[in-house]
């Protein structure tokens, strides 16, 4: 595996694989790497000939009272990882090779989907992804780029700047892995303490019971709503950022569930903020 810093030399050598024909797979991280990206990366791997993943945290996808600072950093054990699933190249990139001195340029989707769920909550969040992610594209030239549909906004998010900017780069949107327990993977897990990390199963839980309420019938979205939240509220570490029913493409509130929805949550337990969802077809 091929570790590379520099834009520049990436992306000359990945124009040179392109030109001999091979096909390009990306995996954006920002590391501290789980099963839920070894997934994304195995995704990779069996539709391309070159798999590519890049590890950066990136600073202007968050909020000045947000974590980026404590974002866990595990870059040896993320570079095992990777060789072990045999990824051609890691780009681990310094804050000054992507935004060096005088850098001044950003990417917005100026769009409805974007202020909504976690883009009310976090402003500004969703401009950091959306010009990362086109540095990234930019830099890595994918045929393929493979995103966790965990974070489902940001996933339609990408989906349409990739529309709109005529990026040559197919999305695809990889299900959600969970823990044993239902716990939906993610890098901030690590934050939680052993009785947060058991209470944090209340979410999938009472996304879970959704479900089943809306297949015995339930249409009202406010009735549902009040049931997770008092799942939630269960814990005493739970404290709930949002609670939404909306439509999958538009991300539109729904009050009467007809049609297939999407059922996102957004809830802190201690000082990790978490997000799932669930997508009920009907
Ligand atoms: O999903 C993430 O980890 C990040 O938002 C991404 C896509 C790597 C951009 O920094």
């Amino acid at each position: 595996m091929f570790i590379i810093k520099n834009p520049y030399e990436l992306q000359c050598k990945i124009k040179e694989l392109k030109l001999q024909g091979k096909r390009i797979g990306v995996v954006p991280t920002m590391g501290a790497l789980h099963e839920g990206h070894l997934t994304l990366v195995r995704e990779s791997k069996k539709n391309n000939d070159i798999t590519i993943v890049t590890i950066f945290v990136n600073p202007k996808q968050f909020g000045p009272n947000e974590d980026f600072n404590s974002y866990p950093r595990t870059f040896e054990s993320d570079k095992n990882k990777l060789e072990k699933e045999g990824v051609d190249f890691l780009f681990y990139p310094d804050i000054n090779d992507m935004y060096p001195d005088g850098y001044a340029t950003s990417v917005e989707v100026e769009s409805g989907i974007v202020n909504k769920l976690c883009g009310a909550k976090r402003p500004g969040h969703f401009k950091g992804v959306t010009t990362v992610v086109s540095k990234l594209f930019n830099i890595t030239l994918p045929d393929n780029a493979y995103f966790g549909l965990k974070d489902y906004q940001q996933y339609l998010i990408i989906r349409k700047m990739v529309k709109d900017l005529n990026f040559p780069i197919n999305v695809v949107g990889v299900p959600i892995v969970r823990e044993e327990d239902g716990l939906a993977m993610s890098s901030r897990n690590k934050y939680l303490s052993d009785e947060e990390r058991k209470d944090a199963t209340l979410i999938y839980k009472s996304l879970l019971k959704a479900k089943n309420l809306i297949e015995s019938g339930e249409k009202d979205a406010q009735k549902i709503k009040k049931t997770i939240l008092e799942i939630l509220t269960q814990s005493k570490f739970s404290k709930i950022d949002y609670i939404e029913i909306v439509d999958p493409e538009n991300l539109e509130e729904v009050s009467e569930i007809n049609k297939s929805v999407l059922i996102a949550v957004a809830c802190f337990f201690g000082k990790a903020r978490l997000i799932d969802n669930i997508v009920i077809k009907i």
